[in-house]
């Protein structure tokens, strides 16, 4: 039987609840595809680090690298100074194993889930392709006169044309492969005619980042050539905040870099319902890859077994479908689907109208 060896970091505050779920999920797929789930255990977290102080040690890094996959919960403790966990752990896995794409697929499963009115499943339903080790998260910078009233402060955001060029690479790739070479619907006749399939939208600042957003620019005129199927656009990143709310219908697939990944994202998981159902994968198609729920600990809901934990399912159903287990993967996905349509009054904490483990049981037994 085909087996698959995942290292699994429940993490801090409702991450381990969360990804009890997502396992028991994922279990009942391998059972009905027939495929093995074999998960190692990680501790890493903010309890260990307030245990022993250690946060991420060199040799766990080493032994996830033998990892194809690792299922992230969550960090983020709340006696712990925030940036430690985050640039600690997260941050540090996906620039040490190279996970250069974080993708974010966002869609709408039920209508009265999104804060946009008149806006449907019909309406949402595109996937944003985050550059994930550089930009401003590079780290590049520094401070000179600190605290005193001369202090000078400066981020840089990196971009190099291999780091550009790849992630536009995966983002044509997978606006290519998207719904089976099946046109998208969003597509105007004439494009469709002219043997377009999928749109993807660059995501940039070209009137005022004149320097990355132009590498970024003319790496995607360069790239286009070779996708002769997919149409290609572009728009200022606060556009694009915009249109998020008043047309997200007029999304496939968007490139972006970063920073702007991050914050697009946070406003695409709440026109999708929420931090309850959304989630995203840190790629690294040649090497260990990482999948997590978007949303945090959660402290506060910690053992009370109310937190959603559909996100987390879905980051699980994604991490299959990396796997090349796409079946199961789309099990989970339509077992999603009914259990929100029929049996989930909200997808908010505390107002599920079940429990965190119930969800799980409830998502497990469609499947
Ligand atoms: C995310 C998170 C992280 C990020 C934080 C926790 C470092 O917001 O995955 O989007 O900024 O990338
Ligand atoms: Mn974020």
């Amino acid at each position: 039987m085909k087996t698959y060896d995942i290292a699994v970091i429940g993490g801090d505050g409702t991450g381990p609840e969360v990804t009890a779920e997502a396992l028991k999920v994922a279990e009942a797929a391998a059972r009905k595809f027939g495929f093995r789930l074999n998960w190692h255990p990680y501790d890493v977290g903010g309890e260990r680090y307030l245990k022993t102080g250690e946060v991420l040690p060199d040799s766990v890094v080493e032994e996830l690298r033998k990892f194809k996959a690792i299922y992230l919960g969550a960090v983020g403790h709340p006696q712990v100074k925030p940036g430690i966990l985050e640039k600690g752990i997260l941050l540090r896995l996906r620039f040490e194993l190279e996970q250069y794409i974080n993708l974010r697929p966002v869609k709408l499963y039920r209508a009265q889930d999104c804060p946009v009115k008149d806006k449907g499943p019909e309406h949402v339903d595109f996937i944003v392709v985050r550059e994930n080790n550089e930009g401003l998260y590079a780290g590049a910078g520094g401070n000179l006169f600190k605290g005193t009233p001369h202090e000078v402060a400066v981020q840089e955001s990196i971009n190099t044309r291999r780091g550009v060029d790849r992630c536009l690479k995966y983002a044509f790739e997978v606006a290519r492969k998207r719904r089976n070479g099946q046109p998208w619907k969003g597509l105007k006749p004439e494009d469709v005619q002219a043997g377009k399939t999928a749109q993807l939208t660059l995501c940039g600042k070209t009137n005022v980042l004149t320097y990355a957003f132009d590498l970024w620019w003319r790496a995607f005129q360069d790239m286009a050539p070779a996708y002769p199927t997919i149409k290609t656009d572009y728009a200022h990143v606060d556009a694009i905040c915009m249109w998020f709310v008043k047309n997200p219908e007029w999304f496939d697939v968007i490139v972006t870099d970063n920073m702007f990944g991050d914050i697009i994202t946070d406003l695409a998981a709440m026109i999708q319902g929420g931090l309850g159902v959304a989630a995203g994968g840190n790629i690294n198609p040649d090497g260990t890859s990482m999948f997590e729920p978007m949303g945090g600990s959660a402290p506060k809901y910690t053992g009370q077994n109310v937190i959603n934990p559909i996100a987390a399912i879905n980051a699980g159903a994604m991490m299959l479908d990396f796997l090349g287990e796409s079946a199961a993967a789309a099990a989970i996905e339509a077992a999603v689907v009914k259990i929100i349509n029929t049996r989930i009054q909200s997808l908010a904490a505390g107002k599920m109208g079940h429990g965190t483990r119930e969800v799980g049981d409830l998502i497990a037994a469609a499947i």
